[in-house]
């Protein structure tokens, strides 16, 4: 059944929707911490300031909880800290039923969890965000930290407006953004239907231009809808200055289960490493429960050891390398966080997160395939140059991963 404002929160929350979550839960824990120790070093306590556009009601029918609500227990375990001045809490929800739930639910859960008004500001707006364009706008830009969550159901979002509003200083901010491909690619697969023009105000194009692009695509590269939703999802963003742009496929849910299919993206924005990097890391957790399923409950036999379990990421790495003859630890990063990666196709042991691709680099090391220098000044425990070993500690920070070089070994 197709969502609707009206039916979603009445029903329980589906299984594709928990993935969403989950991820979404692991990015914005990644992204409060890093703030938090990012005000513990340079000894101040800068607020932090949440977003949810599409806020929802809050919760589902079996009390499952809903990003707003997942926000308020992440928060709350900083309250005690003290190192957050306060936090500043904006949602919005359109629909009158789900932002009178939303209220309702916001003041039980802060009853719940012992939140205060001088530690909480909160702003929940009935209505479209877009009314509150310029006020957000300038909003954003007062503000150091925060996260931003976007989450509409379909096509009822112009991406160019949303970053006109949010690309302000965007450093230390990190957006989130749900984006419903089948819906795209269900609009794409009727090029003739009124409802392109749906199409042309979510990525900002003309009706004109987006014809050519789907005959240059489709014609001339043989190229299938998802790849113009890639083109244009990438080219509607690329003025956001993130240094990961991270798409990650994601299911529906058909009679209660998750489809082998990639229906979704869940598009995360951010330039710190640790919140790219917990995202990834439960993207692979995710797959392999996927994969784990499918097998009927078995482990598959190459989740065995870490020297066989990472072969395919190895190859990744070792190709972006021989094509570069020498890189850095961070621009090789760079390249492999910046990916489209499917719920369907991608196996949990290609996911570059920190982990896998430590071993993978190791074990290209071991095999002499690539060697590492170390460039100027870096922090101890990032290299073990007597075992020739890249350490996990290396990729604690983007500086650290600036300074060490990886070359083709002879090459
Ligand atoms: C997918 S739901 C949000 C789910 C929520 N983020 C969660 O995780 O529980 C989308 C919500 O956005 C609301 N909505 C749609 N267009 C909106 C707009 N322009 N401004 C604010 N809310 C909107 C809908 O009423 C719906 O409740």
């Amino acid at each position: 059944m197709k969502n609707t404002a009206k039916t979603h929160f009445s029903e329980e929350e589906k299984k594709h929707t928990k993935i969403k979550h989950d991820l979404f839960t692991e990015a914005l824990k990644a992204s409060l911490s890093i703030a938090n120790s990012l005000n513990y070093k340079d000894n101040s306590n800068i607020p932090f300031m949440y977003i949810d556009l599409y806020a929802g009601a809050g919760k589902f029918c079996n009390d499952k909880e809903g990003s707003p609500l997942i926000a308020l227990n992440l928060i709350s375990e900083y309250l005690d800290k003290r190192s957050f001045e306060h936090f500043e809490y904006i949602v919005a929800e359109n629909n009158e039923h789900n932002a009178k739930c939303l209220d309702k639910n916001i003041e039980k859960k802060r009853k719940d969890l012992k939140i205060t008004d001088r530690d909480l500001k909160v702003a929940l707006y009935c209505g479209h965000w877009e009314d509150l364009m310029n006020e957000l706008s300038d909003y954003v830009q007062a503000r150091k930290w925060g996260f931003v969550f976007v989450d509409p159901f379909s096509l009822e979002l112009n991406l160019p407006e949303l970053i006109r509003v949010l690309n302000h200083n965007i450093y230390y901010k990190d957006i989130m953004i749900l984006i419903n491909k089948n819906a795209q690619e269900r609009v794409l697969g009727k090029p003739e239907s009124p409802d392109i023009q749906k199409i042309c105000k979510y990525f900002g194009i003309e009706e004109k231009a987006l014809q050519r692009l789907i005959n240059h695509i489709k014609r001339n590269k043989k190229g299938t809808n998802e790849d113009i939703i890639q083109y244009l999802t990438k080219k509607a963003l690329q003025n956001v200055d993130k240094d990961f742009k991270i798409y990650a496929g994601i299911s529906r849910t058909r009679e209660g289960e998750l489809e082998n299919a990639d229906r979704f993206y869940l598009a995360l924005l951010t330039s710190s490493i640790g919140v790219a990097d917990s995202f990834l890391y439960k993207y692979s957790e995710l797959l392999e429960e996927k994969e784990f399923n499918n097998n009927g409950g078995q482990q598959s036999l190459f989740d065995s050891s870490p020297q066989t379990k990472y072969t395919n990421l190895e190859e990744t790495v070792q190709n972006i390398i021989y094509q570069n003859t020498e890189i850095s630890l961070y621009k090789l990063t760079k390249t492999l966080f910046n990916v489209f990666l499917s719920w369907k196709y991608t196996e949990d042991n290609e996911i570059p997160h920190r982990r896998a691709l430590t071993v993978a680099l190791n074990n290209l090391l071991s095999q002499k395939k690539i060697q590492f220098e170390v460039i100027g000044k870096l922090p101890t425990g990032c290299v073990n140059t007597v075992k020739n070993k890249v350490l996990a500690k290396a990729f604690n920070s983007k500086e650290n991963l600036k300074h060490i070089k990886i070359k083709v070994l002879n090459g």
